[in-house]
């Protein structure tokens, strides 16, 4: 079994009464790529920042395992920060070459100076940057800019790699690259940390997604098991003219209680809280139900009969596997939804 060599603990943090991150828990292992994905304004910089020391947690606990030892609380050691790189916002470079600000960045992480050269020159290989070394880096292009960001995370050879954003402003081609750079970090044993708002771009690389939203963790796991375990049965009914919002609730209640046999019995409270659902930008009903294909044609058999009075259905349809984009995107909606009416 893999030791923990990171460990996020009830970790906490408050810009004045706004609650950033609430109350996080994680755990990475030696050698795994966990990645941290949400939407804008999760919170994944401000975890990673805590991560960082850049900011103070209000409360929790960060641990790292030191080399050959416990884990420590992150509050109390000070050398271990060496032990991680990081990659955090857009690097601003100022008015130096590569080769000047790769230098400045490996003396201050104290990478022993006789090796610093020769360190340098394979980073900029791998990066195919080695041409630009004497560039000014304001003369880079943003994908540049972004791969140096990264050959300054991993300068001093760190144990654990954590890089915000990193195919952030990157266009395919690029991000592609990115993702093959993670490979071979991880093909060197590294242990990875990855914030990003683009799902798909980095499930392909992670071991285990964490998904965060508002601050809280809403899922963590591999992909295929977070695929897995959100799965579920529905059906989309498109309505042909919108539901009137004032008439919306009673209606809903009506369809839960005639629709009630078919119904999802065990629904995860994380995909959805209600088993019927309306979307006004879709013009659209959406039912959770038990899979049952007898089941689907009762509902459509009550939707027509029963709800002739209130609206027609003009499409009915089972979309086809839970990917877990769609999942993501309405766990994400489900638990705004959720925060607006609290
Ligand atoms: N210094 C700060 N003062 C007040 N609020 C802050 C501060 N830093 C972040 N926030 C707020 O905390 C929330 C989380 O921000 P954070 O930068 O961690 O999100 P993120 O997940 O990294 O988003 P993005 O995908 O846009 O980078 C946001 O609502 C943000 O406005
Ligand atoms: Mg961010």
């Amino acid at each position: 079994m893999s030791e923990i060599v990171l460990k996020l603990e009830n970790l906490t943090k408050k810009f004045g009464n706004f609650t950033a991150v609430n109350q996080i828990n994680l755990e990475v292992c030696r050698g795994e790529t966990i990645g941290l994905v949400g939407p804008n304004g999760a919170g994944k910089t401000t975890t990673i920042k805590m991560i960082a020391k850049i900011l103070r947690p209000n409360s929790g606990r960060i641990l790292m395992r030191t080399n050959h030892s416990e884990l420590e609380d992150l509050q109390h050691v000070s050398s271990t920060v060496t032990q991680i790189g990081f990659l955090i916002d857009i690097p601003n470079f100022y008015n130096m070459t590569a080769n000047q600000l790769l230098r400045y960045f490996a003396n201050l992480q104290k990478y022993p100076k006789d090796k610093i050269n020769q360190r340098i020159n394979e980073l900029l290989k791998l990066f195919k940057l080695s041409d630009w070394k004497h560039e000014k880096v304001k003369n880079f292009s943003k994908g540049m800019t972004q791969k140096l960001g990264i050959i300054q995370a991993i300068i001093h050879d760190p144990e654990i790699i954590i890089l915000d954003e990193p195919q952030t402003g990157l266009d395919p081609l690029a991000r592609v690259e990115i993702r093959k750079y993670i490979r071979e970090l991880q093909a060197l044993g590294k242990t990875i940390f990855v914030a990003s708002h683009m799902l798909y771009e980095i499930s392909e690389v992670c071991d285990k997604i964490a998904l965060i939203n508002l601050g809280s963790i809403i899922g963590f796991d591999s992909v295929e098991n977070l695929a897995l375990t959100l799965k579920t049965s529905e059906v989309n009914a498109v309505l042909l003219n919108p539901l009137n919002a004032s008439e919306l609730d009673p209606l809903l209640k009506r369809l839960t209680e005639n629709l009630n046999p078919y119904l999802d019995k065990n629904l995860d409270p994380n995909i959805s809280k209600i088993p019927i659902k309306y979307f006004p930008e879709h013009q659209g009903l959406k039912v959770y139900f038990d899979g049952k294909s007898e089941s689907k044609g009762e509902i459509l058999k009550i939707l027509i009969r029963e709800f002739e009075s209130d609206f027609t259905v003009i499409s009915f349809t089972q979309p086809k596997t839970s990917q877990l984009e769609r999942v993501y995107a309405e766990m994400v909606k489900d638990n705004e939804i959720n925060e607006e009416g609290e």
